[in-house]
C-alpha cells in the first residue's frame, strides 16, 4: 500500500506569474502581460475592455513577476532542497516566437529554457512543461483576434514542434494548454479574446475552444513522431459541482455545470464531441467549424494523462432565484454551509478532491496528475523574518490525505502532485502578490516593490518531510 515509489511530488508555476524580464531576451508581448493590477483587471480578463498595449496609470504585475528570469538557479536549488521530483513550469510563447508568426524561433528564448531544464535535470528533477499557460502573443491578437481564428492552430503547432525538437530527451511530460476550460470564464486572459460590440460571445468562445482542441491534438501527433517517449496531458480546472439540495432539479443543474468543463476533456481524452455537447451547441445556434480532418485528428491523437487543478468544489442549483446568490471570482458558486473559505472566499474542501479524482477516473480510466492545489493566503513574516504558515500546512495535509485515500482505497491511478505556486507568485485572478501560495516567501508587495529575497516558510521543511516519506508521515497526523 501507499503511493508508488515513482510518485512525482513537486510544485508548479507559470511563466507570466514568475519570470518578469518581460522585455529581455527579445521577448515579445502577450495578453498576460497586459492584465493590469486593480479594478479594471476583471474587465480586461473577460475581454470586455481592450488592453493591447501598456497604458500610463496602470501597474502591470507580469512585467516583474518575482524576477525568476534572473533567479531561477536559486529557486530550483530550493525546490531541490525540498526533494522535488518534478517541477511544473510554463514556457512563455513570446520568448520563443516573439510575435507568434515568425518562421524562425528566437534562440535566446530557447537557450533560456534549456538552461532552466538543465538546472532541473542537474538535481534529478523532471521538468513538466506547460506549452501554453494562458499566453497568446499580442501580435496574433491584433492580427487575427487570437484564438478566434483557425490560423492560430498552425502557429501554436509550430511553436510546440519547436519545443519538442529542442528539448527532445530532456522533457518527457508536457501539457498542451493550462486549464483549457478557463477560456469560457476569462476569455482574454486564457485565449486572447477581445469582444467587439454585438459579437456573439458564445459563438466566439466555442470557436476558439474548438481551435485549441484541434491544436492540442495536432501537437500530440507531432510530439509522438518526434519522440514516442513523450507523455502529453490535457489540463482542466476541475472540482465537482454538488447539487444545492437533493431536489432532482438541483442534481440535474450540477450535472449540467460539470459538463461545461467535461466538454473539453471528453474531446481530449475520448477523441470526439459527446452527444450532449453537440446538442447544447446546436440549441444555442453555435456553429462549430469542425472539418472532416479535424474529426479524424481529434480521434487519432488523444492524451496520455489528464492533469487538473483543484482548489475547491462548487454548489449548483436548478432554481434561478437561488442562483442569484452565487459568488466567487472566475467560477461563481453558491455557498456550501459545510465548508470554510479562504481569505479570498475560495471554499476549502479536501474531501472534494477525493470526490473529483473519483469522478474523473470513473469517467475516463486514464491516469490523472494533480498539477495545481494550494491555499492563497496572507503571510506576514514576524520580527525574526519567520513565516509560520500553519494554515497552509493544514490545508495541504488535508488535501494530500484525501488524495492518498483516492489512490489507496479507491484505486485511482495518479502520476503525481504539484502544489500551485511552490514559491510565492503573482495571482492570476487578482494580480496581487499578497495572495501567496508558496513554501518560499518572496519579499515583494502588490506594487512590485521589495528586495525579492527568498525566505523559507515553515511549510518548506514540512513539505520536505512529506516528500521524503512519500506522504506516509501524514498518516499519523
Ligand atoms: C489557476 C491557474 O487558475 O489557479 C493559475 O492555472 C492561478 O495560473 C491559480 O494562479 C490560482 O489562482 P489565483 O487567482 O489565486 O492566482
Amino acid at each position: 500500500m501507499g503511493l508508488s515509489k515513482n510518485f512525482l511530488w513537486g510544485g508548479a508555476t507559470a511563466a507570466n506569474q514568475v519570470e518578469g524580464g518581460y522585455n529581455e531576451g527579445n521577448r515579445g508581448l502577450a495578453n498576460v502581460d497586459l492584465l493590469p493590477f486593480g479594478s479594471d483587471r476583471d474587465a480586461v480578463m473577460s475581454g470586455e475592455q481592450k488592453s493591447l498595449s501598456f497604458e500610463d496609470g496602470y501597474y502591470y504585475p507580469a512585467q516583474k513577476g518575482i524576477d525568476m528570469y534572473h533567479r531561477f538557479k536559486e529557486d530550483i536549488a530550493l525546490f531541490a532542497e525540498m526533494g522535488f521530483k518534478v517541477y511544473r513550469f510554463s514556457i512563455a510563447w513570446t520568448r520563443i516566437f516573439p510575435k507568434g508568426d515568425e518562421a524562425v524561433p528566437n534562440e535566446e528564448g530557447l537557450a533560456f529554457y534549456e538552461a532552466m531544464i538543465d538546472e532541473c535535470l542537474k538535481y534529478g528533477i523532471q521538468p513538466l512543461v506547460t506549452i501554453c499557460h494562458f499566453d497568446c502573443p499580442i501580435h496574433l491578437v491584433e492580427k487575427f483576434g487570437g484564438w478566434k481564428n483557425r490560423k492560430m492552430i498552425d502557429y501554436y503547432v509550430r511553436y510546440a514542434e519547436t519545443l519538442f525538437t529542442r528539448f527532445k530527451g530532456k522533457v518527457r511530460y508536457w501539457i498542451t494548454f493550462n486549464e483549457i476550460n478557463m477560456l469560457l470564464h476569462a476569455p482574454f486572459m486564457a485565449a486572447g479574446l477581445v469582444f467587439e460590440p454585438r459579437e456573439d460571445r458564445e459563438q466566439v468562445k466555442y470557436t476558439a475552444a474548438h481551435y485549441e482542441l484541434v491544436a492540442s491534438a495536432k501537437a500530440i501527433a507531432i510530439a509522438k513522431q518526434i519522440d514516442p517517449e513523450n507523455k502529453i496531458g490535457c489540463m482542466l480546472a476541475a472540482g465537482d459541482n454538488y447539487p444545492n439540495t437533493p431536489n432532482p432539479t438541483d442534481v440535474l443543474a450540477a450535472k449540467m455545470v460539470d459538463r461545461e468543463s467535461f466538454f473539453f476533456t471528453d474531446v481530449q481524452v475520448r477523441g470526439y464531441y459527446p452527444a450532449y455537447a453537440l446538442k447544447t451547441l446546436s440549441q444555442q445556434n453555435i456553429q462549430l467549424d469542425l472539418t472532416e480532418e479535424d474529426t479524424k485528428c481529434l480521434a487519432a491523437h488523444t492524451v496520455d494523462y489528464l492533469a487538473f487543478s483543484y482548489y475547491s468544489s462548487s454548489v449548483a442549483s436548478g432554481d434561478p432565484k437561488v442562483n442569484e446568490l452565487r459568488e466567487g471570482n472566475l467560477f461563481p458558486t453558491l455557498k456550501n454551509p459545510y465548508l470554510e473559505a479562504s481569505e479570498w472566499g475560495w471554499q476549502i474542501d479536501p474531501v472534494g478532491l477525493r470526490v473529483t479524482m473519483n469522478t474523473l477516473y470513473d469517467r475516463y480510466q486514464c491516469p490523472l496528475f494533480i498539477v495545481e492545489n494550494g491555499l492563497g493566503a496572507i503571510d506576514e513574516p514576524n520580527e525574526q523574518g519567520i513565516v509560520t504558515d500553519t494554515y497552509r500546512i493544514d490545508y495541504l495535509s488535508q488535501h494530500i490525505k484525501e488524495m492518498m485515500k483516492a489512490v489507496e482505497l479507491d484505486g485511482v491511478e495518479l502520476l503525481g502532485y504539484t502544489t500551485w505556486g511552490c514559491i510565492d507568485l503573482i495571482s492570476a485572478s487578482t494580480g496581487e502578490m499578497k495572495k501567496r501560495y508558496g513554501f518560499i516567501y518572496v519579499d515583494a508587495n502588490n506594487q512590485g516593490q521589495g528586495s525579492f529575497d527568498r525566505i523559507k516558510k515553515q511549510s518548506f521543511e514540512w513539505y520536505r518531510q512529506v516528500i521524503t516519506t512519500n506522504g506516509e508521515c501524514l498518516k499519523n497526523s
